[in-house]
């Protein structure tokens, strides 16, 4: 059976380290970012196909889906482009700020799994299935202070997924979110903090976060199950954060 993923948001973080396992698990990857030099690194490594494309640019989607179904089409779609920018109060924060977040983390994911739905068709015409995972986060399930703008594109990348599993119901195509607590990857905070890494290491202090990995394990894990199984809703945290507003920083012990 044609086992074969588009990873968005492939050349750091969660994305390449879901491109990674799908590869050990022998699926063919296709690794989708804006960077080309780290995609080429990662195809080095594990053999992905390599679409340089900037998802809230409709053109290059487009071409994106035509080189998907030119290059042997595609069964599997990881929708996790995507990030923060700021951690300002919805007083002070910038429009600017909230229209990019919402153009990579809600357009985008919309641009992408349009353009890209004919060419899964028929991946689930061929194999019987076909399957769509998007990367939300728990900012998308409650908000917090600084959170506005990410919040709200989060938020509203929950809701599509939800509007889209109704839309498809009837069709062979699973509709899946994960939502991620804290996870320390290289780029996201400080790019969220634009560049400041005093700031970015402080959410990780004294606590153990999710790693990238961690996220891949459990996303990969979603496409193991048998193909109608439809995880709708995935939360996953580290132990040491029981909430957005609870992280337990230091270690660990049973209550006496
Ligand atoms: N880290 C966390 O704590 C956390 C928690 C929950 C959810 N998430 C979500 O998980 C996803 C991955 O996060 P991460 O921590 O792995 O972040 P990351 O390391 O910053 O990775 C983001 C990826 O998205 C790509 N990207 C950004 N804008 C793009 C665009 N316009 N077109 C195409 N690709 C674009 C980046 O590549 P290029 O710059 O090369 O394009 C990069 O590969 C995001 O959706 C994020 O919101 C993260």
């Amino acid at each position: 059976m044609l086992k074969r993923v588009v990873v968005t948001g492939a050349s750091s973080g969660i994305g390449a380290a879901t491109v990674r396992r799908f590869a050990e698990l022998g699926w063919q990857t296709v690794a989708v970012a804006r960077r080309e030099d780290r995609l080429r690194a990662l195809a080095e490594e594990t053999g992905a196909h390599v679409i340089v494309c900037d998802v809230t640019d409709e053109e290059q989607v487009s071409r994106l889906a035509a080189e998907v179904a030119a290059s042997g089409g595609a069964t599997a779609l990881v929708n996790n482009a995507g990030g923060a920018l700021g951690a300002d109060s919805v007083e002070h924060s910038s429009n600017d700020d909230w229209r990019a977040m919402f153009e990579v983390n809600v357009i985008g994911l919309r641009s992408v799994t349009a353009a890209l739905l004919p060419v899964l068709r028929e991946g689930a015409r061929k194999t019987g299935w076909a399957s769509i995972l998007n990367l939300t986060s728990t900012a998308g399930l409650d908000a917090y202070p600084g959170g506005g703008g990410y919040n709200a594109a989060k938020f509203a990348a929950h809701a599509v997924t939800s509007a889209l599993r109704l839309e498809l119901a009837g069709e062979p195509i699973r509709v899946m979110e994960l939502a991620p607590g804290l996870v320390h990857t290289e780029e996201f905070t400080l790019n969220r903090l634009r560049g400041d890494a005093e700031a970015a290491a402080k959410p990780y202090l004294d606590v153990t976060p999710l790693t990238a990995d961690d996220v891949a394990r459990v996303l990969v894990g979603a496409f193991q199950q048998p193909p109608y199984v439809n995880q709708d809703l995935i939360v996953l945290r580290p132990v040491a954060q029981s909430s957005v507003f609870h992280t337990h920083r230091g270690p660990l012990a049973p209550k006496v």
